[in-house]
């Protein structure tokens, strides 16, 4: 047994050992959505320890928490204005603390979400850094002089709009640099000194008993020393999404920084004592930019962004779930959604169809190595949701109402009473439209049929068949749309194309899963795996020998 640090944990339920998230299932909270415990229409702490043995029973190994610190609240907790504490719309340490061993004891691991981008201008360094020009403070962010022509310093844009620049508030003439909101002003990870609260966060949070950091924007730490232009790659035009203006940038010198993978490889000396995993969200968009951050000794995994974003397009899911398969080496982190993206369900056709697809995608993950997350609702196979009340993303509000992110934040549907019951509050923080008995956890949950127990069974395939994502990845058939692989003794076969498919494995087999009730078929020694589908199967001789090699297939049969 070993017990760590203030929290006290106890984690002799742990399995214990290197790498252990490999093969692992993560189930990401929204927090603010999740479950509202005390009746102010804001999820917390304490509502994710009442839901922990509902988690447990789903078969999620690791939960990673969406910030919870004290936070203005201009990117909902994404601008932290105290990074070792608890915002109290949240809890309290206590909670946490009674949260990380309720969760520990069920043998779940919690990760939590660190935001070393940018902190929230009300933190007290940006304060005293705006209240002092010769405060140390002043060099943890990035002020730089105006350009000749008074303007901002270069031509970098934010994410949420507009310049990455604002003035000094205190009249010093210069402007500080925020790739996202203004009151969410950029860490300078040039000076050692930020390096060094850090290593304090990380080092408070380890022995508090986590077991993983989730960092937020891990490709945007360094920047330019020059702090040159981006090259612009194709033109602005008026009332241009601002994701879509933000992409109209090479962003060689505000992102991606070759200096930023350093950073992590001390971030790992720092977090190694505990086991703890580093989780990078960062948005690469092509492979090779991936492994420098996986690939080395800094991250030990980071978030394939592309497919929670992605529509279904399977010739493109299939390729790019393969390219990173490939070169990952283990260390990718699967999801069909997340907070910031409308959801899988909606994206892939909504509806029946939509749910389909997204279990169909989701198993494939589950049978790649690395970590694979379910996003909260993913398993009652949820739509967006509707916003009936005002827009509380910024990507919205400060953009005339464009399309933001609030329609993957709506609350969790727990039953059917008012506001689903996530709140007792007559509405939750974000208003939208209730939804039907049917997406609700209460009419799922134990329901044979339903699309929880369907993830159920799925999530329960890693840990009965352990050699779905550690058995040696052998690709025995690939069409544009589907796949065949096998790891050792199981197949598993991804359809999704839009026509049947056929397989005639060799020698005695069971079907161990089917992504929805009936998608495997056939007779004669032929399967017909229905579209849209991805199936499990083991092979077995009737003596229990190794398995036979040889299997044949039919492409588009109907
Ligand atoms: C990440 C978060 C997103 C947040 C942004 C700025 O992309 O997932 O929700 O707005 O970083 O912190």
């Amino acid at each position: 047994m070993r017990v760590t640090g203030a929290g006290g944990v106890d984690r002799s339920a742990l399995p214990a050992g290197r790498a252990w998230w490999r093969g692992a299932t993560g189930y990401e909270i929204y927090i603010r959505s999740f479950l509202d415990s005390d009746g102010d229409g804001v999820g917390d702490l304490a509502g994710i320890t009442a839901k922990l043995d509902v988690l447990d029973r789903l078969g999620v190994d690791v939960l990673w928490i969406t910030p919870f610190y004290p936070s203005p609240g201009k990117d909902q907790g994404y601008d932290v204005a105290d990074y070792i504490g608890i915002d109290p719309a949240f809890g309290t340490l206590d909670d946490f603390d009674q949260l990380v061993q309720a969760a520990t004891d069920r043998g779940m691991r919690i990760f939590v979400d660190i935001v070393p981008n940018h902190s929230s201008d009300q933190h007290p360094w940006f304060q005293q850094a705006i209240a002092d020009v010769d405060s140390p403070y002043r060099d943890y962010y990035l002020f730089r002089p105006a350009a000749a022509n008074g303007g901002p310093p270069n031509n970098w844009v934010s994410h949420f709009g507009g310049p990455a620049w604002t003035l000094d508030p205190a009249g010093s003439g210069e402007y500080y640099c925020h790739l996202f909101l203004s009151e969410q002003p950029d860490l300078n990870w040039a000076n050692p000194a930020v390096m060094e609260e850090f290593r304090e966060i990380l080092t408070f949070w380890c022995e508090r008993g986590v077991d993983g950091f989730r960092i937020d924007v891990a490709h945007g730490l360094t920047k330019d020393p020059e702090f040159r232009n981006n090259p612009q790659v194709r033109e602005i035009t008026l009332g241009m999404h601002p994701k879509d203006v933000f992409a109209s940038f090479d962003h060689v010198h505000d992102l991606h920084r070759p200096e930023t993978t350093k950073i992590f490889e001390t971030w790992r000396t720092v977090v190694e004592p505990y086991d703890a995993v580093l989780l990078g969200e960062m948005d690469v968009r092509n492979i090779e930019r991936f492994t420098e951050y996986v690939g080395g000794r800094g991250l030990d995994a980071g978030f394939v962004l592309k497919l929670a974003s992605s529509r279904w397009e399977p010739a493109t899911i299939l390729s790019d779930l393969l390219t990173y398969e490939r070169a990952a080496l283990g260390g990718a982190a699967w999801a069909v959604s997340n907070h910031d993206q409308p959801r899988a369900v909606s994206r892939y056709g909504d509806g029946q169809v939509g749910v389909r697809r997204a279990a169909a995608v989701t198993t494939l993950m589950l049978a790649l190595d690395g970590i694979t997350f379910l996003y909260q609702g993913d398993e009652l196979g949820l739509p967006d949701a509707v916003l009936t009340g005002v827009a509380m993303d910024p990507v919205s509000t400060r953009n005339g109402g464009v399309a933001g992110r609030d329609c993957a934040r709506g609350p969790v549907p727990w039953d059917s009473t008012a506001v689903n019951g996530f709140t007792t509050a007559p509405v939750a923080w974000l208003e939208t439209a209730p939804l039907p008995a049917s997406l609700t956890a209460a009419a799922q949950i134990g329901e044979a049929g339903s699309t929880w127990e369907r993830y159920r069974a799925m999530l329960d395939l890693r840990r009965r068949l352990p050699d779905l994502w550690s058995e040696p990845f052998e690709i025995f058939d690939r069409q544009a749309t589907s796949l065949v692989i096998f790891r050792g003794p199981l197949t598993v076969i991804a359809n999704l194309d839009d026509k049947a498919f056929e397989f005639v494995p060799e020698g005695e087999f069971h079907v161990e899963f089917e992504s929805y009730a009936g998608a495997v078929g056939g007779d004669g020694g032929h399967l017909r795996i229905e579209p849209e589908a991805t199936i499990v199967l083991s092979r077995r001789e009737p003596d229990g020998r190794a398995i036979a090699e040889s299997a044949e297939v039919t492409h588009g049969h109907r």
